[in-house]
């Protein structure tokens, strides 16, 4: 479904991605796995029109879409929920929403997937928990019903009972037909909720395969475990 083909993203002087190659098929789930600065974001913010790529290809549904202006990126059907979550804090959980996909009448659907967001339709974005806020950002992300999601770091943050709700909603949007890239530094929980996945290091491709393999790697699990509990 996406192909990734010698992606490289510089900003000025530096270089973010030397040269990745990888592909999402259809109906997966695979997770993009890296410290603090190895190039995940700068990944999927390249495959939605909004970083520099400096080279490479990126195909969805066998179409360039590198060098597309990310609103035509985001009509063929990539979303981007970013790092960060960016609701809007004075306006309602509805009219983020609204911002998102003016075009649409009811909501019902996406209050059905996020109950809590149901309850809290008229609430502004800044009284929001942590956990409703990035429930908030997926919805926003899945309001104009795109077939690919580009997660970034929804757990970041998060209390531990919110980051579970996150890490359980995954597979019930696959169920529906979307197919997910997941950035994370949250390494086990990633690595359990995907098929496949990608470790980044330093802005290349350092390790791939099925999620298992890689959560079954004492190394990669060791190290990153480390980092994380730094973090
Ligand atoms: N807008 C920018 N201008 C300059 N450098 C940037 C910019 N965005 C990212 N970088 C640099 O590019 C590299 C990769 O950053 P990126 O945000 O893609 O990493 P990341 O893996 O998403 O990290 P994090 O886990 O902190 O979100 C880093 O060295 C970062 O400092
Ligand atoms: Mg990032």
């Amino acid at each position: 479904m996406l192909e990734v083909r010698d992606l490289s993203v510089s900003y000025g002087p530096v270089q973010a991605l030397a040269g990745i190659s990888l592909e999402v098929r259809e109906g997966e789930i695979v997770a993009l796995i890296g410290a603090n600065g190895a190039g995940k974001s700068s990944l999927i913010h390249a495959v939605a029109g909004l970083a520099p790529a400096a080279g490479g290809k990126v195909s969805f549904r066998g179409e360039e879409v590198l060098g597309l202006p990310s609103h035509r990126i985001f009509r063929r059907g990539i979303a981007l929920c970013p790092e960060g979550r960016m609701v809007l804090g004075g306006l309602t959980v509805e009219e983020n929403l609204k911002l998102a996909a003016p075009g649409r009448r009811s909501f019902a659907d996406l209050y059905e997937l996020f109950p809590r967001l149901g309850a809290r339709a008229s609430s502004r974005g800044a009284s929001l928990s942590g956990g409703e806020a990035q429930m908030l950002a997926i919805a926003r992300a899945l309001a104009r019903e795109p077939e690919l999601l580009l997660l970034d770091e929804p757990s970041l943050g998060l209390a531990p009972n919110a980051v579970q709700a996150i890490f359980a909603l995954l597979p019930q949007l696959r169920d529906r037909g979307l197919t997910i890239l997941l950035v994370e530094q949250n390494l086990v929980q990633a690595l359990r909720a995907a098929d496949r996945a990608y470790l980044l290091e330093s802005g290349r491709i350092a390790r791939q395969g099925p999620a298992e393999a890689l959560l079954g790697d004492e190394r990669i699990v060791e190290r990153y475990l480390g980092l994380e509990q730094e973090a």
